[in-house]
Formats: C-alpha cells, structure tokens, sequence
C-alpha cells in the first residue's frame, strides 16, 4: 500500500479524530541507514534515522504536521513560532498546505541560509530579532498567550505527539528497539518525543526494551549538562544554539528512566562528525545533527560501549540546508582549469582530495 502520510498511518497513536484534516506532505517514512565503515570503526552496529529526509528537510515536520493540523481542526486562523531555523521552515510550509498564515521569529544572523530561504518561499511573515531563540521564543509565547494564534513551537503538545512517531519506525526498521538511541539535544522537545514514543511501543507490545537514551548539547549551549541557562548560547551548530531548552524537565526524566545520560560535545568533535559522515558514508546530515554521532565517538573514546550494541544515531536535518559551512569546513573551491584534457589531467594529478585543492 502507498504511504500515506504521518498522521494517517499513525493515527491510532495520535490524538486524531474525525474532524482532524489528514494534512500531509508524505512527512515520516524515513529510512534508517546502516552505518557500514562506522560500524567497524567503532565496534557497533550503528545506524543513521535521517530525518534530513523529510518534505522540508528535517524531523520538525514530523511535530508539525500534527500541530497544524490541530491547528485547523480548532478553526486557528495564524500559527507562529520562533526558531534557529528549521522549525520556521516546516511551520511555514505545513501553514501553506492547510491554508493558514505564519508568522516566524529568528535570531538575526544565526540561521542556515536554506532555512531562511525556504521559510520566505513558502510565504511566512519572516521577523528577525536582535536576539538569540530563547528570547525569540519568550516573545512568541507573549505574543499568542494575547492574541488567537497558536503557538507551534514543541511547548505545543501536539509537536511531540507527532515527533514520537520517529522512534516507532525506528523500532520497525530495526526489527527491535536499540541498546542506545543518540540525539541532539536543542531545545530538547525532540529527545522527550523520541522516549515518549519508545514506551508507548513497548506498551503497545511492539517491542521489549527501551533504548538508554544519550542526549548532547553543544558545549557552548550545554545549560542542562551545566544545570542552569546560558545567557549567550555560542555553537558552530546553530541548530541548537539554545541557552534555556523549553523541555528541559521532560529531557532529564528521558535521560534518567532511559540509564542514558544528557552530555555535550565541541564544535571541533561536531565538525569532525559532520565531515565523517559525509566522506566515509556519503551521508550530508547539518552539524546539528552530527552532534549525535560526534556524542557516540566521544562516548567510545571514553569506554562508555562494551562492543556490539546496537546504537541509532537521529540525523536531524539535511546538510544542504546549511551549504556555507559544508564549504568553510573543508576549506575548499573547486581548481578552475583550461578546457582541456591536458589541464584536467594535470589537476587530477595534483588533487588528492577535497581538501588538498
Ligand atoms: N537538530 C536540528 C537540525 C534542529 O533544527 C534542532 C532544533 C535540533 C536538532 C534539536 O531538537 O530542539 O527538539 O532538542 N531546532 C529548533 C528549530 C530549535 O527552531 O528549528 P530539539
């Protein structure tokens, strides 16, 4: 049968009624990759949820199909978030779809070109701020707790009541639920979905364990590892450039049941999870999403495996969201030559690789 769409095949799941339109962009249903050359490297049986697959390019359509949907089954009229990006960019197309206006908070110069630019196509009311997401999002939840538009950041329920549907798949593609479910961690809605849906699976007989769930932050974002705020969030991720995380209890209650853990990782440790990715699996996943496997490499470096467990690692978003930094990290353009066999030759012969150009 064709897939047809989030909340049709999870409808069972997810607060769904007759009235609920079946909003879709064929969002869900993405694949869950076998890390092949990582496996061996790290003695796992690794895999990649990418969810950089999705209608607009990552998991936060999952949450807002469901959200937009609610969202015209109760007669809204406008939705409006803040985000680093990519949430703006499924609210924004999702409102298209259904007919509903949208309105975007972002943090002036802190979000991936392809997320602004799909955020202006889809036709959102596009507002950058003087300041960071977490202030952003205070000034959404001002704004709709006064006016009639809901609110579709992951404080909306209905977010992570479609965002969960991902760890179900997980479970079906694997045949199982994994030792260890690895996740970037932002404003931490996504990581109480994923464990939200783990055991309702397992209630539902659909699996016999829960995964440990090991959630990273970005060092210079990592509030819940440090245990308050961060005023001023800095990260080469700016995915997850989020100082105050709005599920922040939910996250470390996933962490804590789960016997997983709420860590961090650098910059470096991400860009060189984004690289690795990329070059030895041909996977272009966004540096926020390499946080998750950047956690795994740190987390083996320092003996937390004993070798063989199943370990997912969520892919959040696709890399050509974000082709700047693809390029400023290997620091390479392409050798302009003459056209000719000759001077092809000569450059094949002194190219080693992307980074030698
Ligand atoms: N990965 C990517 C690519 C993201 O865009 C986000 C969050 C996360 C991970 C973290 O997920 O917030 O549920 O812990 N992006 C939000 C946005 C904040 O506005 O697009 P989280």
């Amino acid at each position: 049968m064709p897939y047809e769409g989030l909340i049709q095949t999870y409808k069972n799941y997810l607060p769904v009624n007759e009235n609920t339109p079946l909003l879709t962009l064929k969002e869900g249903n993405t694949p869950l990759i076998r890390a092949e050359n990582l496996s061996k490297d790290l003695d796992l049986d690794l895999y990649f949820k990418f969810e950089g697959l999705n209608p607009t390019g990552s998991f936060k359509d999952r949450g807002m199909v469901m959200a937009v949907a609610k969202a015209m089954e109760e007669g809204s009229k406008t939705i409006m978030c803040a985000s680093t990006g990519n949430t703006s960019a499924a609210a924004a197309a999702y409102a298209a779809r259904g007919g509903l206006n949208c309105i975007v908070l972002i943090p002036n110069n802190n979000i991936a070109l392809g997320k602004l630019a799909q955020a202006i196509i889809y036709g959102a009311k596009v507002i950058a701020i003087d300041g960071n997401f977490d202030r952003a999002l205070e000034i959404v939840r001002e704004i709709t707790a006064k006016h009639p538009i809901t609110l579709v950041n992951s404080v909306n329920p209905y977010r992570i009541e479609g965002q969960k549907t991902a760890a179900f798949e997980v479970v079906d593609q694997l045949g199982k639920a994994p030792d260890v479910l690895a996740i970037p961690v932002g404003n931490a809605g996504n990581i109480s979905a994923y464990w939200k849906g783990f055991k309702e699976y397992k209630e539902a007989g659909k699996s016999s364990t829960l995964p440990r769930m090991l959630g990273f932050e970005a060092e210079g974002a990592m509030a819940i590892v440090k245990g308050e705020p961060i005023a001023n969030p800095e990260t080469v991720a700016t995915a997850i450039r989020i100082g105050n995380p709005a599920s922040w209890k939910t996250a470390v209650i996933a962490a804590e049941e789960s016997q997983g853990q709420i860590n961090y990782v650098t910059d470096d440790e991400i860009l060189e999870a984004y690289r690795t990715i990329a070059s030895r699996e041909g996977v272009f996943a966004e540096p926020g999403s390499a946080a998750s496997i950047a956690g795994v490499y740190k987390m083996k470096r320092e003996g937390y495996f004993k070798g063989g467990e199943s370990v997912v690692c969520v892919l959040t978003g696709h890399g050509l969201k974000d082709p700047n930094i693809a390029i400023k990290t290997v620091n390479a353009e392409p050798l302009v030559v003459s056209d000719n066999e000759a001077a092809v030759m000569d450059a094949i012969a002194t190219l080693e690789g992307a980074a030698q150009v």
